[in-house]
């Protein structure tokens, strides 16, 4: 067997809850496992010491929070880094249409790459700041993991959450206390009924802690019919 080393360590096996939560989309996953490992490793996006856990603490941990996503919905994830949580959102529910924003190239090139070898139709790669979009999109969901603390999290995700629609941060711990902390901002940006839900409880344990906050629907305007449903790079 090839010695692991940092350059090129192995990729781990997909565990038994991976085929529960990816179903069809699991060789579609595993190709993406392969990716972190090797590319994301080698080009510094991902440490080496993430490898051994790359399905329990990320792929399954992100793919299923779409369990709080609607059918044909938009999503934008903000942040993207290597493509955590978006592209496993966009491998497990083929239905969505993913926007990536990330600010940095040398993540956007990773996530091109990864796009393009996975054969990945309903992912659109945007290279910017979620700030720069405002106005100018809007989604029926917005995601994020350790992007931001809440308060600024919420200034930059829900001028681009459409009326109806769902902010969904991923939070761990310190949700119930981050929550709290962005209380006002998520009043006077229109949010409704912030929550802190958990996901994912059949296939992990503990399970996904997610903060999620709904949008006034001000239009009357369906969530599917909300703003430009995604942008182009
Ligand atoms: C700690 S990384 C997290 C990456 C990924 N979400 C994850 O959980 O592995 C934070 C990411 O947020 C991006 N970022 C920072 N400020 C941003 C902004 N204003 N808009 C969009 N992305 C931003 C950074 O470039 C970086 O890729």
């Amino acid at each position: 067997m090839k010695p692991t080393s940092e350059a090129d360590p192995e990729t781990p096996p997909a565990p038994p809850s991976a085929q529960g939560v990816f179903a069809h989309q699991l060789p579609v996953a595993e190709q993406y496992a392969d990716l972190l490992a090797r590319e994301a490793t080698v080009r510094g996006l991902i440490g080496p010491r993430e490898v051994p856990r790359l399905w329990e603490r990320h792929l399954l941990n992100c793919a299923v929070i779409t369990d709080l996503m609607p059918h044909g919905g938009t999503v934008c994830d903000i942040g993207s880094g290597a493509g955590l949580p978006g592209l496993t959102l966009a491998i497990r529910r083929p239905d969505l249409r993913v926007t990536l924003v990330e600010p940095l190239l040398r993540r956007t090139t990773f996530l091109d790459l990864a796009t393009s070898t996975m054969g990945l139709t309903n992912v659109t790669v945007h290279r910017g700041r979620a700030e720069e979009l405002h106005g100018e999109a809007v989604f029926d969901v917005v995601t994020s993991r350790a992007v931001a603390p809440m308060d600024r999290l919420t200034r930059w995700s829900m001028p681009l959450v459409a009326g109806g629609g769902l902010l969904l941060a991923m939070k761990g711990a310190s949700a119930e206390q981050e929550l709290e902390s962005a209380a006002g901002s998520i009043r006077r940006l229109g949010g409704l009924d912030p929550a802190v839900v958990a996901v994912g409880e059949e296939w992990l344990s503990p399970p996904v802690t997610v903060v999620r906050v709904h949008k006034t629907d001000t239009t009357g305007q369906s969530r599917q019919s909300g703003g430009r449903p995604g942008v182009d790079r």
